[in-house]
This record gives structure tokens, C-alpha cells and sequence, in this order.
């Protein structure tokens, strides 16, 4: 991994953000996916040991926002509150997701500093007045350049349509006040090269860098068409770019011209994690922005690719959208949190099904861990009546799976911790799963349980208490993906103290053999995932 920038700046958070969404509809699994993801790095650092501050929130002014609240009949601010209470944080609530802070862009808060920010601009001489006419589009909030569109086809023959919206584009002209976007393409190319981490993927950075090669229009900062969104501090004919306004939530929500001290302590983010539609937001004009009023550059921008529904991106506007909760009622918070990230690469396209969803938990989650759980359990149970035996007949088995476990942190801290791949993470923590599945299978402890010799018994301690320990470790592991099954796991095991970051479980000692005392009361708790025939339907 390449860190750039704001890693180990002494004092400081390690900050990470998701996007702010859109508040037109109620959030679909595509939103669902990076805030999770958001929430999984977070958990992970936090158990690391270290400081994490997780931001989320949403984006309510603009003409998408306006428009929906319009055909609804009520203001804006009306529809924004309603949708933000009754629909996002419940959400994000159900979905256990540890942020620890929501911003919204209609909060004061957010607002007074937006104004600040961009007078500053205004001040230094970055901004000026001119005039647009360019293909807009209400569904990204942008203006297209025509290179990017394509041709109409059935109801929309003749028009010309955003590529990723499949709508047809407004043309738009005004007179806008305009940042000098176009002076920032050297330096952003010199911030690329000299922190070649600063984008993830490879595929996304290589995107953004020839895009920025290709040279920068100037940016339109301001609409005069319509009202919903913050004035232009010198010119309340105008309204700031939904854009501008939303990217710099990211300083707003954490002090910028407000309180130095938290700024300090947080900005920058050192991840950003966001769609790859909106990589050129975060990745040209947010660094442009805070080049031009003089403020640290993020860590990084890392983005994840499309969930596929069909073929098509997951979105409400397709009709596509498939509401999270449909999926948790069925398969349960933690299997949800943990099939997105198990099942796509993060930054490649990847399609959700019901068939692949139903599959890979049946396998891995029920079969190969909750299975291996139970059977642990039910076996120290009977023949150690719950009470955790000594190893004390370690070979070359045991020594396998310690060195098994060893790898599995030592991958899953890099992979999830660093490298924000979660995909190859949980693989370092499914392969372990499977290797103590076969040691089982092996070490046949039922056939072992029939020798009453010394010998015998001692075999069959060391058995257990290399499964149960090795159990240990992977709640540990998982508990930053799935925290109600993996504090489940820990309960049946005994083990104490509490899972997770504040009680010296960190992620990096998870291999560390021998943390689970002999004795501890191991109890045959719930199942941990329920095979779905046997689960109520929804
Ligand atoms: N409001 C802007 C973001 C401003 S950030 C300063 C916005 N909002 S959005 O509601 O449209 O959310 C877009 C984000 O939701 C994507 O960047 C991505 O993180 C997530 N996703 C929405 N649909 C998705 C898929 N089908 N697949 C993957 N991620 C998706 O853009």
C-alpha cells in the first residue's frame, strides 16, 4: 500500500467518509454497499487501536432534490426532513453502521461555512462571472461534454441521453460565476504522480488521469435558475453548485472555520470512499478546491464499482433499486453486511442476485463457519461437559493451524486495514475457516472421544481447544463485519474479555495463540446462521 499524506499525522483521526446521498428517494442497496464498507474499515481501525472518525450524511439541495420534492407537493426542506428521518438514519441504524456524525447540507452548521469557503475563493481571485450553454444533467447534478453522450433510442429517438442515466440531457445557459478549474490540471497530474496511491483502483486512477491529460474546462460554481441551495454570499441572484457545496461537507462537518481544534484532529479525510460515478468530483475538483484556499489534500479516494442488477446499475431511476431490508428480513443484518464485500471485488462491477446470495451464505456462512461453531460447541459439550480442555498435545497439525492463523491476520490486517480490498480479506478468513473445517475432518475427534486412555483424552483436549481457539481468533477477525453473530461466537466460547476494540482485541494480535483460557464455560449458544429452509420467510 502507498499511503499518501495523512496517515500516522500525530494527533489525528483517522478519517473516513462516504458519499453524501441524494435524499430524492428512500436508500437502495447501492447506497447500502459503500456505506458498509465505509462502516467495515471503520470497525477495523477502531480495532486496530486507532482513533477513526466515520462520516455519512446526505445531500439535499439541487435541482434532483428540488424537483422530487415539487412532485410530491411539499418544500423541499419538508421532503429532506421527512426522508432523512423516516427512511436514511433508520437505515443506517438497522444496519448498525458506527458513524459518528450525520451532516446534512441544510444545516447551518454546514451552510455558514460553504458560504465562507467560497467567498474565500472569490477573494483570492479564483472565481469569475461568465457564461455556459452545455447538455446538463439533472440525474449526476452535471454538465456533460457532448463527446459523452449517446443517441436516444425508442421513446427517446432524436435525444441525446447521459450515458449513465440513460435520460435525455437539458441544455442549459446561463451566466454562472465560474472557478478557474482549468489552471489546476498541472498540479493535480503533479499530486497523481507523487502519490500514486492517492486513487484506488489503478483502473479509476488511470481514468482521472486522462481525463485531467486531456485538460480542464473551468467549472460552473452557481445556478440562477432556481433557489434551492446555498446563495452566493456576494450575489444572492445565485445559488452554489449543489457539488461545491456537497464536497465540502467533508471540512464543514469537522470544524473547518468553526472549531481548529477538531479540525485539526480530523481533516483531512484519509479515506474517501464513494462510487465510481462520482470519481471525478472527488478526485479533480475536490483537491482543485481545497489547492485553491490552501488546505491539506485527503489521504485517499477509493472507489468501488457498480452493483449490477441485470446488467444495469442498481438505481431508483432504472427501477432497479433493491431496498436492503428486503434482504436483511430474509438473510439477517450481518449476512448482508458481509455478502456485498465477500461477493465483488471493491472497485470492480459486480452483479447482485437472490440465487448467488442464497448460495454463498448456504456454503459459507452456514455450512462452513456456523457449522463448524456449533459442532465445536456441541463437542465440548459432551465430552468436556462445557468446560474448555487444556492442549497439551500440540503437533504438527496444531502447528499448521497456528501458522494458518498467523497468515489469515497477518492477510485480512494488509488486505481490509490497508489496502481496502475486503473481498481478498474475507477470502484470508474463509481459507482459515475451511483449513480448521478440514483439521476436523482429519482429527476425527468422535472417533478420538472412544479412547478412555490418558493418551486418548489428551489427544482429544488439544483437538478442541485448537478449534475453539482457532474460533476465537475468526470472531475476532469478523467482528468488524458481522458484530451480532461474532459476539454471539464469542459468548458460546467464554471468552473475555468483551470483543472489540476497547477491551484489547485488536485485529493485528488475533493470532496470537492461546488467548482463550482453558475453562472457560463453552456453551452451545443460537445457531449462528440459520440454514434458510429452517428460517421464518419474511
Ligand atoms: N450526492 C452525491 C454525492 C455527493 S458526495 C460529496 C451523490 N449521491 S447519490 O445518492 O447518487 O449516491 C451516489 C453513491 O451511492 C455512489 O457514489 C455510490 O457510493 C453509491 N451507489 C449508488 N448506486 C450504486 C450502485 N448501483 N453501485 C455501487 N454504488 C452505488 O452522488
Amino acid at each position: 500500500m502507498v499511503a499518501t499524506g495523512t496517515e500516522n499525522q500525530s494527533g489525528k483521526a483517522f478519517y473516513v467518509t462516504t458519499p453524501i446521498y441524494y435524499v430524492n428517494d428512500a436508500p437502495h442497496l447501492g447506497h447500502a454497499y459503500t456505506t458498509v464498507a465505509g462502516d467495515v474499515l471503520t470497525r477495523w481501525r477502531r480495532q486496530r487501536g486507532e482513533q477513526v472518525w466515520f462520516l455519512t450524511g446526505t445531500d439535499e439541495h439541487g435541482q434532483k432534490v428540488l424537483r422530487t420534492a415539487e412532485a410530491k407537493g411539499v418544500t423541499p426542506q419538508e421532503w429532506c426532513d421527512k426522508l432523512v428521518e423516516e427512511a436514511w438514519k433508520p437505515l443506517w441504524r438497522h444496519l448498525e453502521i458506527a458513524n459518528d456524525d450525520f451532516i446534512r447540507t441544510t444545516e447551518k452548521r454546514h451552510t455558514d461555512r460553504v458560504r465562507e469557503f467560497v467567498q474565500d475563493l472569490y477573494d483570492k481571485g479564483e472565481i469569475y462571472k461568465g457564461g455556459y450553454q452545455g447538455p446538463y444533467c439533472v440525474g449526476c447534478e452535471e454538465y456533460k461534454l457532448p463527446g459523452e453522450l449517446i443517441a436516444g433510442e425508442g421513446e427517446y429517438t432524436g435525444k441525446q441521453l447521459c450515458p449513465i442515466h440513460k435520460r435525455p440531457v437539458e441544455i442549459l445557459k446561463e451566466e454562472n460565476y465560474f472557478f478557474k478549474l482549468s489552471e489546476y490540471g498541472d498540479k493535480l497530474l503533479a499530486h497523481y504522480e507523487a502519490n500514486p496511491g492517492f486513487i484506488q483502483p489503478e483502473s479509476a486512477r488511470n481514468e482521472v488521469v486522462s481525463f485531467v491529460r486531456q485538460g480542464l474546462q473551468d467549472l460552473s460554481i452557481s445556478r440562477s435558475t432556481f433557489d434551492w441551495g446555498v446563495p452566493i454570499p456576494w450575489d444572492d441572484e445565485h445559488v452554489i453548485y449543489v457539488w461545491v457545496d456537497a464536497l465540502l461537507n467533508y471540512a464543514t462537518a469537522v470544524g473547518y472555520n468553526q472549531n481548529q481544534d477538531k479540525f485539526d484532529a480530523s481533516f483531512p479525510a484519509d479515506v474517501h470512499l464513494l462510487g465510481k460515478d462520482i470519481l471525478r468530483f472527488h478526485a479533480v475538483i475536490w483537491p482543485a478546491l481545497l489547492m485553491a484556499n490552501g488546505l491539506r489534500l485527503p489521504g485517499r479516494i477509493v472507489a468501488n464499482g457498480w452493483l449490477l442488477v441485470g446488467g444495469e446499475k442498481m438505481s431508483k431511476s432504472n427501477l432497479t433499486g433493491i431496498s436492503p431490508r428486503d434482504i436483511t428480513s430474509h438473510f439477517g443484518v450481518d449476512a448482508f453486511r458481509w455478502y456485498l464485500l465477500r461477493a465483488i471485488a471493491y472497485g470492480q462491477d459486480g452483479s447482485f442476485s437472490w440465487e448467488d446470495l442464497a448460495a454463498r451464505y448456504t456454503s459459507e456462512l452456514a455450512n462452513d463457519y456456523g457449522n463448524l461453531a456449533s459442532r465445536v460447541a456441541a463437542m465440548v459439550g459432551k465430552y468436556f461437559d462445557g468446560v474448555l480442555p487444556e492442549a497439551s498435545a500440540d503437533g504438527d497439525a496444531e502447528k499448521a493451524i497456528h501458522d494458518g492463523l498467523a497468515k489469515a491476520v497477518a492477510d485480512a490486517d494488509r488486505k481490509i486495514g490497508d489496502d481496502v480490498e475486503f473481498q481478498a480479506g474475507l477470502q484470508a478468513i474463509f481459507d482459515f475457516v475451511k483449513q480448521v473445517n478440514g483439521y476436523i475432518s482429519e482429527q476425527e475427534p468422535w472417533k478420538v472421544a472412544k479412547d478412555d486412555s490418558p493418551e486418548g483424552r489428551a489427544r482429544l483436549a488439544t483437538i478442541l481447544y485448537t478449534a475453539a481457539e482457532s474460533l476465537r481468533a475468526v470472531a475476532v477477525l469478523l467482528n468488524p463485519f458481522m458484530p451480532a453473530s461474532s459476539q454471539r461466537l464469542w459468548e458460546s466460547l467464554g471468552a473475555e474479555p468483551a470483543l472489540g476494540p476497547l477491551a484489547g482485541q485488536r485485529v493485528q494480535d488475533a493470532g496470537e495463540w492461546g488467548r482463550l483460557p482453558a475453562g472457560a464455560t463453552v456453551t452451545k449458544g443460537a445457531i449462528l446462521f440459520p440454514r434458510l429452509e429452517d428460517k421464518p420467510t419474511a
